[in-house]
């Protein structure tokens, strides 16, 4: 049986003794589940995970849905590619996020593996917006539990994005017109599978609180993200060929950390259908 331990961070477990290629039955994928509604984000080491296995993997948790920005693996187009080539100076998810935040019904999660990792550098941080939630004072608790916030991918995605243009980020991000996606959800919500508040905003898709003009909204967000990015909410996840991340993205932000230009690193990602968001 395997063995579920929290990581000395802020959020995440470590699972070991599994093999996701060929142990994860109904029963371990309903105890993996409920471990990642507890956890936020699940590792793995050493794992042996074909692109196949991958797929079969994360198809025990929902249907995948197909990223419609991102690169797709040239044999398996469910598997996202989340490359960086060593004469490329941006990265994928260089910032603190959530993802598909911008959808009417966000995704689950995404389970990424690591392919080609770089000799140093290359990790991944996670932040617990259980965590966040948890620490705030019972009066700005009360305030938030009133609020929307609306999340959009068109500035980050879209034709109207500057700051992809002025990526560096050439066959690896594209479809820019399919980046008309806006959405609502509430600003704390009950995960849906712990039942848990959790922090429902991020830097990188929200744009401003619902009924709030952006400019009213900035500094409470701006507050916000201070707030939920503090250390004692985050864990730093090292990655090795054959690791594998498993997150929600209904109680976590991630940040892939952007510090190993001169080298390759090669990530695979499936991104899980979720279900629309309540207070
Ligand atoms: C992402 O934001 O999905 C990419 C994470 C990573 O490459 O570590």
């Amino acid at each position: 049986m395997f063995d579920i331990q929290a990581t000395p961070g802020g959020v995440g477990a470590f699972v070991s003794g599994i093999d996701l290629a060929h142990d994860v039955n109904g029963n371990v994928a309903g105890a993996l589940r409920a471990a990642l509604g507890e956890h936020g984000v699940l590792f793995f080491r050493d794992q042996d995970i074909a692109p196949e296995d991958h797929i079969a993997f994360a198809e025990k948790f929902g249907e995948i849905n197909i990223n419609r920005f991102f690169a797709k693996h040239p044999d398996h187009p469910k598997i996202a590619m989340v490359v960086k080539e060593p004469d490329q100076r941006d990265n994928i998810g260089g910032g603190w996020h959530t993802d598909h935040s911008y959808d009417t019904e966000p995704a689950l999660g995404s389970v990424l593996v690591a392919r080609e990792v770089p000799a140093r550098g290359g990790d991944t941080l996670f932040a617990n917006m259980y965590a966040a939630y948890d620490a705030l004072s019972d009066g700005l608790k009360a305030t938030l539990e009133g609020l929307n916030a609306v999340h959009s991918s068109r500035h980050v995605f879209g034709t109207e994005s500057t700051s992809r243009a002025a990526m560096d980020t050439k066959g690896r991000i594209g479809n820019a017109e399919a980046a008309t996606q806006d959405a609502v959800h509430p600003v704390i919500v009950s995960h849906p599978i712990s039942g848990r508040k959790a922090l429902y905003v991020n830097g990188g898709f929200t744009t401003h609180f619902e009924g709030w003009s952006k400019e009213e909204s900035e500094p409470l967000l701006k507050f916000l993200y201070a707030h939920a990015s503090k250390p004692e909410f985050t864990y730093r996840f090292n990655w090795q060929n054959g690791s594998v991340a498993f997150w929600d993205n209904r109680c976590t932000w991630h940040y892939a950390v952007n510090d190993y230009h001169g080298d390759r690193r090669i990530m695979h990602r499936i991104t899980i259908e979720g279900c629309p968001l309540v207070a």
